[in-house]
């Protein structure tokens, strides 16, 4: 009998804002995304089968994810979704993949303290930026730090984990401060006013979206200088910089397994073959780098498998390694998390990051900081 082989298209799931107040960002991240099912499909697609993107903007609303990832499972009959930079996007599409056996693949540096079988984490946990960031702030800067965050749960419990490491330090917070998701350039003034009278020797940042533009142009306005005392952040990325203005950028400070500056040979090609899509002017980042990489890594535990089913694909994909623009990463296979670089850079006048510090290779995740509780202890 003659047996004939499909070449119906692989159906994923995308899910990222396009517009609102992170588009800033997602809209990066939806790039990187198509970036790699391209450079896929042109390559002859996964066993013969293309990778066909089904994609909604859920608008910067967190409900929205939870309610279009419902969609792509119930109604488009998608398993595989690739999306969400917020941890509250996350946390409401968590429950769908859940109920329903998906997988989500989600490239965003998060504040940890969380596994579920059906999330691969892509972005840095608090061991793999927070924790050396916060080592070289207090070499480089000093010991007093502010805290201004929008106002969710990836900025106050990323707050919670650096005020102790702050602490352990000998350091210690002089402030903390939320703004709403959104917020405008105005209400960050009375915020500078308060930084002003604390004399920190550091802000930490947590601000995403828009918002970090207006944090950043607030504190050039108020005469601070980064040279003294810097922003630093685990969020603001070239493309906020880019949106902010390179001379407003310059001098601040984000830790990030990526920055497109990093020299080899593979994040060279992968600039330019991303550069060529969208144009010169456009610089690539972490978020969009992590984007990347994991529908490559998905696509060749694909490739093994030939099923999609989350149990198969997700056994395959726990354990494997990937040449990144970053770097070799793996996926690791106590937690589902990726074992990334950590890097820390400085942005220079061409909106890119001077590196201050890099890991001598990829950090294992350690979601629950485990790792760093045990050397406290016996420190
Ligand atoms: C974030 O909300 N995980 C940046």
């Amino acid at each position: 009998m003659e047996t004939t082989k499909t070449t119906e298209p692989w159906r994923v799931g995308v899910l990222f804002s396009q517009s609102g107040f992170m588009a800033v960002i997602e809209e990066t991240q939806l790039r990187g995304t198509l970036t790699a099912i391209e450079e896929i499909n042109a390559a002859g697609g996964i066993n013969g089968r293309e990778v066909e993107p089904v994609i909604y903007d859920p608008g910067s609303e967190s409900r929205a994810f939870g309610r279009l990832a419902k969609r792509l499972m119930v109604e488009d009959g998608v398993n595989t979704i690739f999306g969400c930079y917020t941890s509250s996007s996350r946390k409401a599409v968590l429950p769908v993949v859940e109920r329903l056996n998906g997988l989500l693949w989600y490239p965003t540096l998060y504040e940890g303290f969380e596994y579920s079988p059906n999330v691969i984490y892509t972005g840095a946990a608090p061991n793999q930026n927070s924790v050396e960031l916060c080592r070289v702030l207090m070499e480089m800067y000093g010991k007093r730090f502010f805290f201004v965050g929008s106002d969710y749960i990836y900025p106050r419990e990323s707050n919670r984990i650096m005020r102790e490491l702050v602490k352990n330090s000998g350091g210690e917070v002089v402030g903390e401060r939320y703004v709403r998701l959104g917020a405008d350039r105005r209400e960050f003034n009375e915020i500078l006013r308060e930084m002003k009278n604390a004399q920190p020797d550091v802000i930490f940042s947590t601000v995403v979206g828009d918002a970090t533009v207006h944090l950043y142009q607030a504190y050039n306005d108020f005469g601070f200088n980064p040279k003294v005392t810097p922003i630093a952040s685990l969020t603001t990325t070239e493309a906020e910089i880019k949106a902010m203005g390179y001379d407003v950028g310059e001098g601040h400070i984000t830790a990030a397994p990526y920055f497109q500056g990093i020299g080899n040979d593979r994040n060279s090609s992968f600039v330019d073959l991303y550069k060529r899509r969208y144009g010169e002017d456009e610089p690539t980042n972490m978020c969009l780098e992590a984007s990347y990489f994991q529908v490559h890594v998905f696509a060749k535990a694909l490739g093994e498998t030939n099923s999609i089913d989350t149990e198969i694909l997700r056994a395959s994909v726990i354990g494997s390694e990937y040449e990144a623009p970053q770097g070799e990463i793996s996926i690791n296979p106590v937690c589902g998390h990726a074992d990334l670089w950590t890097r820390i850079g400085r942005a220079n006048q061409n909106g890119q990051f001077d590196l201050v510090f890099e890991s001598k290779d990829r950090v294992k995740a350690d979601p629950y900081l485990i790792g760093y509780s045990r050397n406290l202890a016996f420190g």
